[in-house]
């Protein structure tokens, strides 16, 4: 095997018409999530909130990509407090103290957007406020290793090592991965891993970077629904999603918020 290793070769390479096509995909998802920020409190149910993000979607000409991926069903994944990724809306309601991530994925004119978020209910403990820091900037340490040159595993160590720092555990039972005309394309970007390893970084590569950091011990659950992700302890996990396009000198974030909401607390 080349030190390209077989999986490089299979990374789709965009063209800067494919970056404007992928960047207003991204700005739209990540509109969405601005919207979604002044809804976000006590007694609203996830199920209120899907709504509105499909609305959203569908009001500016997209379609949510989970609706109908895979058998899932909702416009976009809520998971609250211990839930680590893919809680299914519905009648839960928010109380005072929760924190949430909402991911939402637009498909617009072919795109895909990506992105995610944590939020924050009313008033939330001091441990849950430093994880959301530490998990948001985690994943722009990330971000900051993604240029021309870098390997995968330059971005997966940058993110374990800040999160382990602080003595929280990276979840390794999900990850990242390539987007574009496809929701989920080659390759799999861990968020954990060792500088010089996996593939190179070349420019018009697209991926997410979106690393689940627990407060607790990595080890996950799925519940019986077949997509609630969990931490086995019951510890608290967050959760930031950005989408990325490599250019020649470094990346375009294609999910950066429109409104500045780029993380808690957003009043
Ligand atoms: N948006 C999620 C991601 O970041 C994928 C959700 S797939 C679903 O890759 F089916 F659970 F919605
Ligand atoms: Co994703
Ligand atoms: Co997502």
């Amino acid at each position: 095997m080349d030190k390209q290793g077989g999986e490089a070769r299979r990374i789709t390479i965009h063209t800067p018409e494919d970056f404007a096509g992928a960047r207003r995909a991204g700005q739209l998802a990540a509109a969405c999530l601005d919207m979604i920020t002044a809804h976000v409190k006590p007694g609203v149910t996830t199920a209120e909130l899907d709504q509105l993000c499909h609305d959203y979607m569908r009001d500016h000409g997209a379609v949510p990509a989970t609706l109908g991926y895979r058998g899932y069903t909702a416009s976009s994944c809520i998971s609250i407090n211990h839930v680590v990724c893919h809680g299914i809306p519905g009648e839960r309601v928010l109380a005072e103290g929760d924190i949430l991530n909402i991911d939402v994925t637009a498909l617009l004119d072919g795109w895909h957007g990506d992105t995610s978020r944590m939020y924050t209910v009313g008033e939330v403990a001091t441990r849950a406020r430093l994880l959301i820091e530490v998990t948001h900037e985690a994943m722009m340490r990330g971000i900051a290793a993604a240029r021309p040159g870098k390997h995968f595993g330059d971005i997966g160590h940058a993110i374990q090592s800040y999160a382990e720092k602080h003595r929280f555990s990276i979840v390794r039972d999900f990850c990242g991965h390539g987007i574009g005309r496809n929701f989920h394309e080659p390759p799999n970007v861990l968020h954990f891993g060792k500088p010089g390893e996996g593939p190179r970084l070349a420019p018009g590569m697209f991926f997410t970077i979106e690393p689940m950091v627990n407060a607790g011990r990595p080890e996950v659950k799925i519940l019986d629904d077949g997509w609630t992700a969990v931490t086995r302890d019951r510890s608290l996990s967050a959760q930031f999603e950005h989408m990325v396009g490599i250019t020649e000198t470094g990346c375009e974030v294609f999910t950066l918020s429109p409104a500045g909401l780029h993380k808690p607390p957003y009043a």
